[in-house]
């Protein structure tokens, strides 16, 4: 072997060997996915994860690729269509949880239960650049958020950053009993209580129960992030948008605390939804003034317009 090309080789194995020695601890300390690993054990606490419940997805920044791509995988994993498409997507990159994998043991191993993901010029297929070791997948759920990420993105001109979906008891328990609809359960969920109406003035949106993990929940899901920052998926969960770690948690938090108010009055209020004293809508309104926030007026008065219901 010439000199030069040993030169080279002992060049590239030193730094493949400062690469692997560092790689595994690096990403992990990087501020994104921290904030990530965060939101993952902070939903753990709050018990919306049994098992492999619930999952998490964010769309990374220039700044956050250039961070992470000394430590992606020499060779990327292979493309897998998503079954769904969003062209302004393309070439972009995702933190997200991977399939069958627990929020619980994200902290322990992040490398194992997160990775990061490319997409592909066309915005129609995944492949792992780091992390999801042993064979780990993306979320079952990837095609809904990548859809709702590419309806978020282009409702809040690129601000929106943060998808999370998980499995709080209060919100699904209220799926039992009320009418499947965006009104319905934006106007029980805001008379919960006062600040909620400032928290989500758009409402929520509500999706009928179907059959999780495809593109058809993926598509019904995205129509409503066109209105709503969170929907809830009827006997499953809630899926919530924002522009970071602490609004999105934030979002989910509220909304499954007002649906953990609004089960608890309707329990000692002997089952009954027919409350001695509530928040009126001129209340509601007189809120969104105070705030200077826009109410969705469909969601007041009577009879208006529904959106998306
Ligand atoms: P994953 O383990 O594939 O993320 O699925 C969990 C879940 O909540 C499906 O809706
Ligand atoms: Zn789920």
């Amino acid at each position: 072997m010439a000199f030069l090309d040993q030169a080279q080789e002992i060049l590239s194995q030193g730094f493949d060997t400062a690469r692997g020695a560092v790689s595994g601890v690096a990403v992990e300390q990087l501020g994104f996915v921290r904030g990530f690993v965060r939101l993952c054990d902070d939903g753990w606490g709050q018990g919306w994860h049994e098992r492999n419940g619930g999952n998490l997805t964010y769309r990374m920044r220039d700044e956050d690729v250039a961070a992470a791509r000394p430590f992606f995988n020499p060779e990327p994993g292979p493309w897998a269509p998503m079954g769904v498409q969003a062209a302004d997507l393309g070439r972009a990159f995702f933190l997200t949880t991977g399939s069958g994998r627990y929020m619980r043991n994200v902290a322990g191993d992040p490398a194992h239960n997160i990775g990061i993901v490319e997409i592909n010029p066309e915005g129609d297929a995944w492949r792992i650049v780091w992390g999801l070791t042993d064979g780990g997948k993306p979320t079952s759920e990837f095609p809904s958020h990548f859809m709702c990420h590419a309806v978020r993105m282009r409702a809040t001109d690129g601000a929106s950053r943060v998808l999370y979906h998980a499995h709080p008891n209060n919100v699904i328990a209220m799926t039992f009993v009320l009418p499947l609809e965006s009104r319905t359960f934006t106007r029980a969920l805001w008379k919960a209580m006062t600040e909620c109406v400032v928290v989500f003035p758009a409402g929520v949106g509500v999706v009928p129960w179907m059959v999780p993990g495809g593109a058809d929940i993926a598509r019904e899901t995205a129509a409503m992030m066109e209105t709503f920052d969170a929907v809830i998926w009827a006997q499953h969960g809630l899926f919530a948008a924002g522009p970071d770690f602490d609004t999105t948690f934030g979002l989910m938090h509220t909304v499954e605390k007002a649906a953990d108010i609004y089960v608890r009055a309707r329990a000692i209020n002997g089952g009954s939804d027919e409350f001695l004293n509530t928040i009126t809508d001129e209340g509601l309104r007189a809120i969104g003034r105070e705030f200077g926030i826009k109410v969705n007026e469909a969601m007041l008065g009577f009879p208006v317009a529904l959106e998306n219901d």
